[in-house]
């Protein structure tokens, strides 16, 4: 398994503060409480990179790693989190959106969706949402240890086909475990891929 070298490197609220837009980025988004942060650990193999938490709301700005010295990690606050106030939450989606609407350098965006959900409203209108501002995004399902392989099967379908009912392309899916690492290599492989064609890779 391939050592990876992950550094944080700064917390805003503004992706005008953001670090320079200098190496092609990847973002990390879903429910609050989907596995996020921990998936972005099991990625990197570095257990306290991304704060962790059993309450849902727990990364609350858009944080920034460096992996390899060669591109951008970042753990967005989980969208559709009901226990903050309305004020609170929609500050948090405008500081999203600007985010995902503006990073140049943001190559692709990680949709994270429980495995163990049927399609979610608060999802589907947030990828929906990323179609229409052509904002590139592949869909991971997380928590796969939480289930069976048949009942992975079954709810992956399930996902499919409701997707397809909207959509005549599905984007790449990924199932995965934080837990027990399940789909990292899938996932860091299609990053690297993604990068060799970035127009932000150092060396172009
Ligand atoms: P916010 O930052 O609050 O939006 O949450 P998040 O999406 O970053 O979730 P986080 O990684 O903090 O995980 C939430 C909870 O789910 C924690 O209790 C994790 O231990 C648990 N969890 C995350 N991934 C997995 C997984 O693959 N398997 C299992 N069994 N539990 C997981
Ligand atoms: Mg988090």
């Amino acid at each position: 398994m391939a050592q990876i070298n992950a550094k944080f490197v700064t917390s805003n609220t503004d992706f005008k503060n953001c670090p320079p837009a200098r190496f092609p980025e990847f973002a990390f988004i879903g429910r609050s409480n989907v596995g996020k942060s921990s998936l972005i650990n099991s990625l990197t193999f570095h257990k306290g990179l991304a704060k962790t938490s059993q309450t849902p709301g727990k990364t609350q700005l858009i944080n920034h790693f460096i992996i390899d010295e060669k591109w951008y990690l970042v753990d967005l606050p989980g969208y559709g989190f009901a226990k903050v106030s309305k004020e609170k939450r929609k500050e948090f989606e405008k500081m999203i959106f600007d985010y995902l609407i503006h990073r140049e350098n943001l190559t692709c965006l990680f949709v994270l969706v429980d495995i163990r959900l049927k399609p979610q409203a608060v999802d589907i209108e947030f990828m929906s949402r990323m179609v229409e501002d052509e904002i590139p995004f592949y869909i991971v399902f997380t928590k796969a240890d939480k289930l069976s392989q048949k009942q992975v099967n079954e709810s992956v379908d399930v996902y499919k086909n409701f997707l397809l009912e909207m959509w005549d392309e599905l984007p790449p899916l990924f199932i995965t475990s934080a837990e027990k690492h399940v789909g990292r290599e899938e996932i860091l492989k299609s990053i690297d891929e993604l990068i060799q064609t970035s127009p932000y890779r150092i060396g172009k």
